[in-house]
């Protein structure tokens, strides 16, 4: 069963690549896709990029053209919640779109079409990447619940302030998960996400997230998805 495993940037999953040889490349809709073996399971790395429409692609070639069975996406995101700091790990429950408003045809948030604006991440895939996460960074807060998505790096206190009055249970905010839930959804793949908080979304966004995605990120990632294969 083919695990995919997706960060947005080569910061967020250097150290994963590392693990896999360069003859293992192969390009397919414009982007690198490394196929190989890490901890017992058939993998296929990718980096999607930034943003939705990128994430959506990503995920789309993931099932197409490789066949991929699950897909389980790690990086960073801002915090927005109170209790959601640096350095925290957050788990996603389910996805929204914070950036999509088709009011006054359907209600905001809404996926036109769909009847529903949030897309649960997998029950059974979400609680091994919850407990992988947990047993590789003992001592690091680990929160499960919403995570937003948009189109927008969130970098100014107004905005991130916004966000939390209207959507109270956002946990953290990122610009891909909620367009690879909802392809997922789509094909009925199952999918899991895991983002390290790497700022908060606020007037200091864009030092510590610059500083984050450096030192700590790779880091991570790495940890978290060997956690999550040797679990699997
Ligand atoms: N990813 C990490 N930090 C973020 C932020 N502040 N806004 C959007 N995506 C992010």
């Amino acid at each position: 069963m083919t695990i995919a495993i997706v960060s947005a940037m080569h910061e967020e999953l250097a150290a994963v690549l590392r693990l896999l040889p360069e003859e293992h490349r192969q390009v397919a809709a414009g982007r690198e896709f490394w196929r190989g073996r890490l901890h017992g399971h058939e993998v296929v790395v990718v980096l999607s990029r930034i943003g939705k429409v990128a994430a959506a692609t990503t995920a789309t070639a993931l099932i197409e053209r490789f066949g991929v069975e699950r897909i389980v996406f790690t990086g960073v995101a801002g915090g927005l919640a109170p209790g959601v700091h640096v350095g925290d790990v957050v788990v996603a429950d389910s996805f929204l779109q914070h950036d999509l408003d088709a009011s006054p045809i359907f209600p905001r948030y809404e996926v036109p079409l769909y009847g529903t604006s949030r897309f649960a991440t997998d029950g059974a895939l979400t609680a091994t990447l919850a407990a992988a996460a947990r047993a590789a960074l003992p001592g690091t807060a680990l929160h499960r619940g919403l995570v937003v998505s948009g189109d927008r790096f969130v970098a100014t206190t107004v905005e991130s302030r916004a966000l939390q009055a209207a959507l109270p249970e956002a946990l953290a905010v990122e610009m891909e998960g909620a367009a690879i839930a909802q392809v997922c959804h789509d094909y009925g793949v199952p999918f899991a996400a895991v983002r390290t908080i790497s700022d908060r979304a606020d007037d200091e966004a864009h030092g510590d997230f610059t500083r984050f995605v450096e030192e700590v990120a790779s880091r991570h990632s790495a940890a978290m998805v060997a956690a999550l294969l040797r679990m699997l």
